[in-house]
This record gives structure tokens, sequence and C-alpha cells, in this order.
């Protein structure tokens, strides 16, 4: 178990290094992220290279007993660089340049940039590639966190490149584009440009490639770098930070590439339901390497600089969030950052050295929380225990908010997280994975609005099915292919047999939704026959059982008395579609519903809903995320607390108190 965070000491004075140094020491701190944005400091000039502070640094960590997770240091390129070539600059889509000044003023794809950057990738990794503190490399950071998209002449260029490879020729991309609308066809690779600001509507095949072009121009500069770092002998785990569900990199795609999985995590402490999206984040990252531990890269102590309203934590709840991660696979808990900063535009965000001092209480949460996680055995690795699998999907996510559809606006994360928090409230493990990642591991498997199926994920879901698996998919579900074109033939085209169901019509719905009806009405009509009550939204679909059996179906409105859910059932197996996204409430009772029909039990049966419960194989956490207001909870569990060894057959737990319980029979 890692325990540490980014180490910023350019920042500082070089007297006050063996200071840090010693105050890790204290803290627990057993790995620093270092370098990250030390470009300018690390090579003042082109071609001048200066490693003589970092040496002494990196000595004095490793003389400390501290690691290193060495970082690449390209993240930021240097004033000399965007003035001697303007050229690397991003531009946005109506050609205005993202000038220096801040941080990732680069275009990923910028053959200068690259060139710049594999420079000093080069030179970092020849130094440290054999340095005995070095245990990780860190590459870049967060990739495309500020500059989602880049629309510059090189983004221009490459795009054509890229196209010019996956079409192979014109023709290809005429028909995937279907660029016989609106005049549209092109002659040659040359005449295509990014989808920059234009009179009306962009073409949506065009739009999806940018996304694909978008993410694949960062994994090449992930890429890039990995195999310099790898060519200088370097044996270490190779990483870079991700950022959860980040729309403009296709992760799951990029985790192939990683060693190991790390994550940024900043969830708002305002939100007092904030720790659910968190649990998410923690279970998509595990999901893309369950073989392997991940690590939180970075998370605040405290406060953060870059919300409208920047909350403290409350007392307790770091640390809460530190055994969530934990519980949740995670094997590294890293902040941002070690020592508060002085000066620059993130002096008021919190730090493990609070610029107030160890008289604080962030130092005092933070030393009492390295001092436990030091205690902790070699934990399981877990990320196989999930019997439920909700579908995310980063193509998906790019089709379906794109412009021009029944229902502009959609927050696919959004409405991904209402079928998540369903299933977190009634203390349910999940992994989030792609449709072709689904297999007989799970009993139950949750695709809210999977609109671009592919065929294989269309073959994994129907032998999901056939295999005895509970299937629940809908709205908006296999409508375009690939390209995003409708197929021939209607929609549900691959599926439609397996929910024997045919979808004739979306049905928006204008939000706000509102009920229809009053309870009496519904009463009246339905008597105790309703299995659902809640108020549909975004869309309200006109469905048809061809062999199905229905469920529930709509009240009010346009589609009064028509099915809203259906089943099928074949063997053990089910495939439900559901034609609308119901409320929160709603997609309470159908997930209650189908964990049911399912036969899925929770990690821990009976715990309130603000009490978060984790498997990881013979880990079980426990997480209260009630604060104050909430009444301590007891919870009955049998084993040995990870921390203390000592046996253990109930927990008590308070505002932000957590627990490892490793279970008996499975051993440690
Ligand atoms: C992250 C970034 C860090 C720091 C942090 C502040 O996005 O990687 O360098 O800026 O946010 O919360």
């Amino acid at each position: 178990m890692h325990y540490g965070a980014d180490y910023n000491p350019e920042q500082w004075p070089e007297e006050i290094w063996p200071d840090d140094v010693a105050r890790m020491r204290e803290a627990g701190v057993t790995m620093v992220s270092l370098g990250i944005f030390s470009w300018a400091r690390i090579q003042p000039r082109e071609g001048e290279f200066d490693f003589a502070w970092l040496d002494r640094v990196i000595d004095l960590l490793h003389e400390g007993g501290i690691a290193v997770d060495l970082a690449t240091a390209t993240a930021s390129p240097p004033p000399w660089a965007s003035a001697a070539y303007p050229e690397l600059l991003p531009q946005d889509e109506n050609g205005s340049v993202y000038w220096p000044g801040s941080r990732q003023q680069f275009a990923p794809s910028s053959p200068v940039y690259r060139r710049l950057a594999g420079e000093l990738v080069t030179a970092i990794a020849a130094r440290y590639a054999q340095h005995p503190a070095v245990v990780m490399w860190h590459v870049n950071n967060e990739y495309g966190c500020h500059l989602n998209m880049d629309y510059s002449d090189a983004a221009r260029d490459a795009f054509r490149r890229w196209l010019a490879d996956r079409y192979g020729d014109i023709d290809a991309l005429n028909v995937a584009w279907g660029t016989n609308f609106w005049a549209q066809r092109y002659q040659a690779f040359d005449e295509v440009f990014p989808p920059r600001k234009a009179p009306y509507s962009l073409n949506p095949g065009q739009v999806l490639d940018y996304h694909r072009f978008t993410s694949d121009m960062l994994l090449e500069c992930y890429l890039m770098e990995r195999d310099l770092i790898r060519a200088a002998g370097a044996t270490q785990p190779i990483t870079t930070n991700f950022m959860g569900a980040f729309k403009p990199a296709n992760y799951e795609q990029w985790a192939p590439h990683l060693d190991l999985i790390s994550d940024d995590c900043y969830p708002d402490p305002n939100d007092p339901e904030s720790f659910r999206a968190a649990a998410f984040q923690r279970d998509l990252v595990r999901s893309f390497k369950p073989d392997v531990p991940w690590y939180l890269m970075e998370q605040a102590t405290n406060a953060l600089n870059w919300r409208p309203s920047n909350a403290p934590k409350a007392p307790g709840q770091m640390a809460a969030l530190s055994a969530q991660a934990i519980g949740r696979g995670a094997d590294g808990i890293l902040f941002f950052q070690w020592r508060q900063s002085r000066a620059g535009a993130e002096k008021f965000h919190s730090a493990m050295l609070p610029h107030a001092g160890t008289d604080t209480r962030t130092w005092r949460e933070v030393t009492a929380l390295g001092a436990d996680l030091a205690k902790l055995p070699q934990l399981p690795v877990g990320g196989r225990d999930a019997r439920v699998a909700i579908v995310f999907d980063w193509e998906n996510w790019w089709a379906v908010e794109a412009s021009d559809h029944p229902m502009n606006g959609l927050d696919y994360v959004a409405v991904v997280q209402r079928w998540y928090r369903a299933l977190h409230r009634r203390h349910v493990q999940v992994d989030l994975v792609p449709a072709a990642r689904v297999d007989d591991r799970y009993a139950l498997v949750i695709a809210p609005l999977l609109g671009l199926v592919r065929e294989e994920d269309a073959a994994a879901l129907t032998s999901f099915v056939g295999g005895g698996g509970h299937l629940l998919a809908g709205p908006y579900t296999d409508v375009v292919d690939e390209a995003d074109r409708f197929r021939v033939g209607g929609f549900l085209t691959q599926l439609g047999e397996a929910f024997g169901v045919r979808l004739e019509d979306f049905g928006a719905l204008v939000a706000p939704d509102a009920p229809s009806s009053t309870p009496g009405e519904r009463e009246a009509r339905f008597g105790g026959a309703a299995i659902i009550e809640s108020v549909g939204t975004l869309l309200a679909e006109e469905i048809h059982v061809t062999d199905a059996a229905v469920e529930a179906s709509f009240i009010g409105g346009r589609r009064d008395g028509d099915p809203a859910l259906t089943v099928r059932r074949t063997g053990d197996g089910t495939a439900r579609y559901l034609a609308t996204v119901p409320d929160e409430r709603g997609v309470q009772a159908v997930v209650d519903h189908v964990l049911a029909d399912a036969g899925v039990e929770p990690v821990v049966a009976g715990l309130p809903e603000h009490i978060e419960a984790a498997r990881r194989g013979s880990l079980l956490t426990l997480v209260n995320h009630g604060g104050a207001a909430a009444e301590p909870v007891e919870v009955p569990v049998t084993g040995t607390d990870a921390i203390t060894g000592e046996t253990v057959e109930r927990v008590r737990l308070g505002a932000y108190d957590w627990a490892f319980v490793l279970s008996a029979d499975e051993g440690r």
C-alpha cells in the first residue's frame, strides 16, 4: 500500500527539502510523484538539461526511504517552447489559440510538441531508468484535462492521416459519413477538416470520428513516452493518471497499455451524495484491469480551489473516501499535493502539509491515516467479486450526446449513474464494462442508453441471456451502427429478437417531466397491480411486444396504457426492455425488481443507505458516509480487523468511520 502525493520541490528553496523528507516520514509517506510540472526547470533551453537539482532531490528522498513515481514532465511545455514553436499551441473550434500562461498548452498531434516531449523523456529515462528510488513512471499528467479537443492545423493534418488509415479510400469514408447528405461528398482526404465551427449541425459521423481521433492522439502521446522509457531499459510499471469517466479519452482502449491504472478523484464535499459518484469512479477504474490493484493517484486532503465554492472536507471524510478507494481495489492512496503552494493558481488548494502548518486538522488526519495504512497486511486483489455489471461505453457516450437527437442535451453519465446509485444504495457490488466484456460471471447486466451496438456487443449480450443471464436495457437501445448510421430494417435490428420487442418511435418527453396522473387515479385503474410507480424522463418510446410479457405500462401522457417495461424469458435468462428512463425512485424500484429476479445478494444485508459496503476478495470494507447528523450504526460481521489484527464480531460506525474486515474463512 503506497501513501503519498505529488511533490513539487522546485516551488521551494532547497533548504526546505530535508524538512519535507522528515515530515513525509512522520506522515507515513512511502512514495511521491515527482517532476510532473518540472519541464522548465529540467530543460531551461532547447538542447540544455539541468538534472543536478533533480539528482539531489531524488537522492534525498531515497536516503529518507521515500520511493519515487517519476514523472516525464511533459504536461506543461516551458515558455521557450511556445515562443520558438507557436505551431505547437492548440486551438478551439473557432481557431482561437490557447496561449501559454497556464498549463497543458500543447496540441497532442503537433509534430514539434512530440519531438520536444520525446527528447525530454529520452533524457529523463536515460538518467533515471536504473535509479533505485524510482519505482514507477508517471507519464504526462491527466491527458486532455483542460484541452478536451484540439482543432489546430496540426490536428487537421493528423486527422487526415488518421482517416486515410481508418478508411483506406475516400469512398469508404463517404459511405460511413453519409456524405451524399448536404453535398458533403469528398474527393480526397485532403479536403476534410476537423469539425470546426460551421454554420449549422455538423456531420455526426465526422464528429464521432473526431472523438475517436482525439482519444487516439492523446494515447499516441502516451505510447510514445512509454516506448521511450522502455527503450532506456526501465523495468518499473508505467502509468498515466486517469480522471474516471472522462469523455475525451476512451480509457477502456487505453487500459491495456498501462501496467497499472491510476486515477484522480475529487468528490465535492458540498454534495452529500458525492460519495456514490466517487464509488462509481472507483468501480469504473477497477473494471479496466480487474486482476491488478489500481492507485488513487490524486485526491484532496481538504478543500479545492477550482469549484465555484470550495468547501472543506468534514472531519474524517478524507480517510473515509480513502477507505472507500481501498475497498474498491486501490493499493495506493495519494494526494495532490505534498506541501501547499505559496504562489500560483493552486495556493488555496489543500495539501498533506498545509500552509497553516502541522497544528492543523488536516495534518492530524493525514498522519493518522498514514499510520493506519502502514499496518495493513497485503490485501487480496479482488476485482472479480461483482455479479452485476452496468454497461459503460465511450462510443455510446459520444454518439448519444451528439446534436440532433430526439432528446438533445442528454447527459450519458448522469443516466448511467442513476442506475449505479440504485445498486449502491442496495450495497450490491458492480462492475462497469463495455457490452463486449459481458460474460456469464455476471447474473445481472444493465445496459442504459446502448444506442450504438456493434456486432460483438450484440453477440455478447445475446449469449449472456441465452446462458441464463438477466439483461435489462433501454430506452434508446440498438439504434445505430459504429458509424452512427441507422441500420437497415428499423431499430433493435440485432437485439429485438432477444427482447421480443419492436421499437417504433422514441417519444421525447419535455423536461421537466411531471406525473400525468394522481395516485388516486392510478389506484382506481390498476389497483395493486403496478410494480413501479414513477415518472418517466427523457423518452417514452413506442414499443410493440412481439414475444414478451408486459411488466409495467405507461399511465397518462401520449403513451397511456402502452408497455413501459417488458420481459422475455428464455430458459433461466431474461431480457427486459424499458421504454423510458424512470426517475430516481422508479430506477430504484426497477433495480429492486431485477435484483430479486436475478437472485443477487447485497455485500451485507440490511444496511442503511449511507453505509457503504464493498467486497474485495476476503476483504469487506464498511464506510459510514452519513456525516455527523446520521445515527451511528452497528453492523454484525465476523472476521479480523485488517489494521489491528483483532477478531471482530461487530463493527460500530459513527460519522465517517470505516472498517476493513478480513473474513475468517477465506483467510488473509
Ligand atoms: C488535477 C491535476 C493536479 C492539480 C489538481 C488540483 O487535475 O492533475 O496537478 O491541479 O487537479 O485539484
